[in-house]
């Protein structure tokens, strides 16, 4: 059986999300607009995440009941560099987030996680059970996720189980949702794929690199709906079906661009393979979450929607943000060679 979770909800108390000018922080916005609880967006000045004094501060002046951290330090190779900063933001930040949610009455604390905690240790696509890292084999950013993931678990376990008469009977939880290949409003491999359709006749883009391209809308869309819920804390593998490579991606992103009337120069998408193409920080070959979990949690909460297939998102969101995309400025990552 299900209920609203926003029922139970302390209307006088608002949502507090973090990452307010991210893709997912954006996408949130929209999906947020409407809710009935204020909801409090912070973008970096308002809370530096790396200041767990700022981090404190806020949330005792604004004592949420529902926490969303869409915040993170997501630069995948400059993270190699800066060790502490990217611990300090994408482990010790949620840890914090999670101190603060362990002792609010219905409390929920959603945070993001990522493909990158798992390092090529099968050939199959992951489930939430499957052992993360090794962590030597993981790259910085993917280590600090772990260690976030970690710091939240541990955090409510050890709450939970300590008998501590202040946090019994709080039935505040948590919510990782791991999720992989984000496009939304901001800087991301489609748009850079669309910016240089312009100007490139043939770029090379690597093609044993396997994952599931996510939405940040419908991710935003599947998080307000999981808080909306009584799913149990845990980690959840939020991504749509189907697979595909980077090469994959960026060959669908071309021919519908060019379907929707896009200039056409770039031609060739050449297949590469990472070995060759080596960047700062070792990304995994195998980036494929199942979702098996997550959709049998939303279908216990009775939801009756068609579950999307990413190509079918892909398509859409080239549709809705041609012009844009086609605009983009740079950015550097490391599935594009050229
Ligand atoms: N993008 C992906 O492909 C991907 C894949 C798997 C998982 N995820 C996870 O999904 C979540 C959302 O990702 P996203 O794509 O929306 O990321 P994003 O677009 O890079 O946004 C991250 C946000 O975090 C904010 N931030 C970084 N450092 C901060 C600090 N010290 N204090 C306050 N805010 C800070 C940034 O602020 P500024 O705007 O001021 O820089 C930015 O708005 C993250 O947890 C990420 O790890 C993403």
């Amino acid at each position: 059986m299900s209920f609203s979770s926003f029922e139970l909800l302390d209307h006088s108390k608002p949502m507090l999300v973090f990452g307010r000018d991210g893709q997912v922080g954006k996408a949130l916005q929209v999906c947020l607009k409407d809710l009935k609880i204020p909801v409090v967006f912070l973008g970096r000045d308002e809370c530096d995440l790396a200041n767990v004094d700022s981090i404190r501060q806020v949330l005792n002046h604004y004592q949420p009941q529902v926490i969303i951290n869409a915040a993170a330090y997501t630069a995948v190779d400059k993270a190699e560099g800066e060790r502490e900063l990217a611990f300090a933001i994408n482990t010790l930040a949620p840890k914090v987030m999670a101190q603060y949610a362990t002792g609010v009455d219905h409390g929920v604390l959603v945070h993001y996680s990522t493909d990158y905690v798992f390092a090529d240790t099968q050939k199959t696509p992951y489930f939430e059970a499957d052992q993360a890292g090794p962590i030597d084999q993981l790259c910085l950013y993917g280590k600090s996720k772990l260690a976030g993931e970690e710091a939240i678990k541990d955090t409510f376990n050890l709450v939970h189980d300590s008998g501590d008469a202040k946090y019994q009977d709080r039935f505040s939880k948590y919510l990782i949702l791991r999720t992989s290949w984000v496009y939304g409003d901001g800087e991301n491999f489609i748009r850079k794929i669309l910016q240089l359709t312009s100007d490139q006749t043939q770029i090379k883009v690597v093609d044993d690199q396997m994952g599931v391209p996510t939405s940040a809308e419908w991710l935003a869309a599947m998080s307000v709906k999981m808080i909306d819920s009584n799913i149990e804390s845990g980690i959840y593998h939020v991504v749509p079906d189907g697979e595909t490579s980077w090469h994959g991606l960026a060959a669908l992103a071309i021919e519908t661009a060019q379907s929707e009337g896009a200039d056409g120069k770039l031609k060739n998408i050449i297949p590469v393979v990472t070995e060759d193409h080596p960047t700062l920080a070792k990304r995994p070959l195998n980036s494929r979450l199942n979702n098996t979990k997550f959709k049998k949690a939303l279908s216990e909460i009775g939801f009756e929607g068609q579950y999307p297939h990413w190509q079918n998102q892909v398509k859409a969101y080239i549709k809705e943000n041609i012009a844009t995309s086609l605009k983009y400025g740079e950015f550097d990552e490391g599935y594009l060679c050229q």
